[in-house]
């Protein structure tokens, strides 16, 4: 999973420069740090368990770690708030970073890279694909492909919080769509009447392909950079309530989201950038292994 050093440093140097100006990455740094994963909730604790099979010093924080972090040992487990200065020492130096709630609001989170962050550590932050606002269509009706280039909501919160952290340390924006996997299941969100039979396009990422993206994205993404993170496989919630119907009997309710195009995200770069092959590509397969209906 693991670049060696000297590929890593060559990458990041060459790419970098060609993309932030203002970040400047210590390539003379090449050992392997510890890692922390900022907020443990639900893709952190895979993430969590993903990371384990590393050989490399692991922790995890949460604002209410005896409560939410009982899966990990007591010494791995960090009380860490970003809203709460006084927590921010607990984490260890040095270590590398993937955050996995949203940076706002922004003057905490640059008061706390500031403290706590310096440019040698390596900085993962889960986005969202919301980043690229709503609806955005094009004149033909269907609803447009999205890349990392295409125009971003910078008056969302946390769109500023993460593009603070890419632009001045360097942090890897992954703009995620849609998670799932056990506990978020899809066809409860339609059993449930949440989503129903419309032509709005939803882009989706199994738990497990996010958390192992993650992982990977630490050392071989490129500081400073956006990847959007999705299955590749846009589909409507019609053709996805339809084909739930046929294999699981399961009828959508309500057809909420009537008269929305959503989105068609690009994982191109992704695909480029990673040789990953995803666990999870095949959304009915998953679905079957999660649910027996
Ligand atoms: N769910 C989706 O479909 C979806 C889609 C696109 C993007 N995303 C984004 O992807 C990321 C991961 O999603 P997720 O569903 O795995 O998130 P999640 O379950 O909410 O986990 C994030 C955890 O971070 C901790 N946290 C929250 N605010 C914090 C703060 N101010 N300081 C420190 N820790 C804090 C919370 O744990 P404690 O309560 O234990 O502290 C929370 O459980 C999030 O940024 C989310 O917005 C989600």
């Amino acid at each position: 999973m693991r670049l060696a050093p000297e590929t890593r440093t060559r990458k990041i140097t060459n790419e970098a420069q060609q993309t932030t100006e203002r970040f400047e990455y210590d390539a003379s740094v090449t050992t392997r740090r510890p890692l922390v994963i900022l907020g443990s909730g639900y893709t952190g604790l895979w993430i969590w368990r993903l990371a384990k099979q590393q050989t490399l010093p692991i922790y995890a924080s949460s604002r209410r770690p005896d409560l939410h972090l009982t899966d990990v040992e007591p010494e791995a487990r960090l009380r860490f708030d970003l809203a709460e200065p006084a927590t921010w020492p607990a984490l260890p130096p040095d270590v590398d970073l993937i955050w996995t709630f949203p940076a706002t609001p922004l003057e905490q989170v640059q008061a706390f890279v500031g403290q706590y962050c310096n440019p040698s550590q390596r900085l993962v932050v889960l986005g969202s694909t919301s980043a690229y606002g709503t609806d955005s269509g094009h004149a033909d009706g269907i609803a447009p492909w999205i890349d990392e280039a295409s125009p971003i909501n910078a008056s969302l919160p946390r769109v500023q919080g993460e593009e603070y952290l890419r632009m001045h340390h360097g942090a890897i924006i992954l703009r995620v769509a849609g998670i799932y996997g056990p506990q978020r299941n899809p066809l409860e969100w339609i059993r449930q009447g949440r989503v129903g039979p419309t032509d709005k396009f939803v882009n989706l990422i199994h738990v497990e392909d996010l958390a192992e993206i993650s992982l990977r994205m630490l050392l071989e993404g490129v500081p400073g950079e956006v990847y959007n993170v999705s299955d590749g496989q846009p589909r409507t919630w019609r053709d996805i309530c339809h084909e739930i119907q046929r294999r699981w009997n399961v009828t959508a309710s309500s057809p909420e989201g009537e008269g929305q195009m959503g989105k068609r995200i690009s994982t191109d770069k992704l695909r480029k950038r990673l040789q990953y092959a995803f666990r999870h590509a095949d959304l009915y397969r998953a679905l079957e292994e999660l649910a027996p209906p």
